[in-house]
């Protein structure tokens, strides 16, 4: 399921089966949680059984039964855009629920904060928790009333966009995923505004619920929209577009990135950075046991052993400190990992990362095994199938072969113009090394 396809099913759940949410997907969303609280400053807890902080509330707006499992988003007071950034990365884990099957509902007052096994630490707070369980797909009456008693309709695109100039596609096409997000109170207080090129988003009020109200839907929009960006914390706020809106900078800072061999102290921003682009992007390509496989590989003791014993040459292309891309090269011509910052992928790092491979390369040729998300854009940079595609452990790609002609990595292809969803972040391991012969 894409964002897209969850942002569209999701509908606020409050009967659970009352079980509390099993190994595998506690896993994932320890994972994720991990990743947003080092990134945000936040302290989002899973709560796995929690039932007595939805006991004394059956009454109330909600009426939530069979409660076990919830987020508990707990973050500093201090922060001044806590609220915002608990309804962005809040609303991160109520979609991965969504493509899990699992339903969630955002809480903010018929819940017992007290009686909430979390931990919140002087100086912190829980502005609200996000149930997630199993649910039935069939929807008990008492649900079903709540739901249309609770539920408002939805906002229109243009009741909700406002400016001083008609708004370009990217903007008017990811509307429709705004108007879906869930709010307090089915108020939906979001509105966009377009003015002067640059689009902005708020609420009436940045206070209370309404800011995570608004920090969900900038979340929303940001799936939704074809144009990558960023948007800026708090009301009102913009959304940058960063490079890939303007190309004449992107051709400058092009120039500005230096490519590298990592040092050891280097592999665990490595690790990190691979771990997090092939969460976002290419873990679709994978089963579970796939999925477990490569992560295990990219791991940042398993760089480290392979980097160590000279099985594996691991470049970093940097924009400034910044590390914004990752090639692994084993001997002689495998590109064996090839991932690209989300935020920085449509900008040739890509090329740079491929024409590093070449120079490494006895003859400048190149083999790779492509996910199949990345096959577009290998060949793109001139490589050619080889062979049908294949799966090991759960690891499906295509064998590919760039046998290259004049020296060239690959000047010929234009990155810019290949599909977000063909950049290759990742690609399959490789197959003769020691290190993944009969593994992966
Ligand atoms: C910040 C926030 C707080 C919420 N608090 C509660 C709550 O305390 N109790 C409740 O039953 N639903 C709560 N909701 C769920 C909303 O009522 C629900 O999202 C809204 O009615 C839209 O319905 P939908 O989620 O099914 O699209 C909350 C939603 C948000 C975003």
């Amino acid at each position: 399921m894409t964002d897209l396809e969850a942002i569209e099913k999701r509908v606020s759940r409050r009967t659970y089966l009352g079980e509390p949410i099993g190994e595998e997907d506690a896993a994932v969303f320890e994972e994720m949680i991990a990743r947003f609280n080092e990134e945000s400053g936040l302290q989002i807890q899973l709560v796995r059984d929690g039932s007595k902080a939805f006991e004394g509330f059956r009454r109330c707006y909600g009426m939530f039964s069979n409660v076990r499992s919830y987020f508990a988003m707990v973050g500093k007071y201090a922060d001044l855009y806590l609220n915002e950034k608990i309804g962005y990365y809040g609303e991160k884990l109520v979609l991965e629920a969504t493509k899990r099957g699992l339903g969630t509902c955002w809480v903010g007052g018929t819940f017992d904060r007290k009686a909430c096994p979390c931990q919140v630490k002087s100086g912190w707070e829980l502005p609200c928790v996000i149930t997630v369980g199993a649910v039935s797909e069939d929807w008990a009456l008492k649900e079903r009333v709540l739901y249309k008693l609770i539920h408002r309709p939805v906002k229109r695109p243009e009741q909700i966009l406002s400016g001083d100039a008609e708004a370009p596609d990217w903007v008017r096409e990811a509307l429709p995923a705004v108007c879906l997000a869930p709010s307090s109170l089915s108020r939906h207080p979001v509105t966009l505004r377009w003015q002067g090129g640059k689009l902005s988003a708020a609420v009436p009020t940045y206070a209370d619920h309404q800011s995570i109200d608004l920090g969900i839907a900038k979340l929303h929009f940001a799936l939704a929209s074809q144009m990558p960006g960023t948007w800026s914390w708090g009301n009102g706020s913009a959304y940058r577009t960063g490079l890939d809106a303007r190309p004449e900078d992107a051709a400058a800072e092009r120039g500005r990135t230096t490519m590298r061999e990592l040092r050891l102290s280097e592999l665990q921003p490595a690790a990190r950075l691979m771990e997090e682009t092939f969460a976002d992007s290419v873990i679709s390509d994978f089963s579970p046991e796939g999925a477990a496989s490569f992560r295990a590989y990219i791991a940042q003791e398993s760089l480290q052993r392979m980097v160590k014993e000279r099985q594996l040459d691991l470049w970093g292309c940097f924009e400034g400190n910044r590390l914004v891309g990752v090639l692994g090269f084993c001997a002689p011509d495998r590109v064996a990992l090839l991932f690209v910052r989300k935020q920085f992928q449509h900008q040739g790092i890509g090329t740079q990362l491929v024409g590093q491979a070449q120079q490494l390369s006895v003859d400048g040729g190149l083999t790779v095994h492509a996910a199949p998300s990345a096959v577009g854009a290998y060949r793109q940079w001139g490589f050619a199938p080889q062979g049908e595609e294949q799966e090991t452990d759960g690891i499906r790609y295509l064998p590919m072969a760039r046998l290259s002609q004049n020296g060239s990595p690959a000047e010929d292809t234009q990155e810019t113009s290949a599909p977000e969803d063909q950049k290759p972040q990742k690609e399959a391991l490789p197959s003769q090394t020691e290190e993944n012969s009969g593994q992966l």
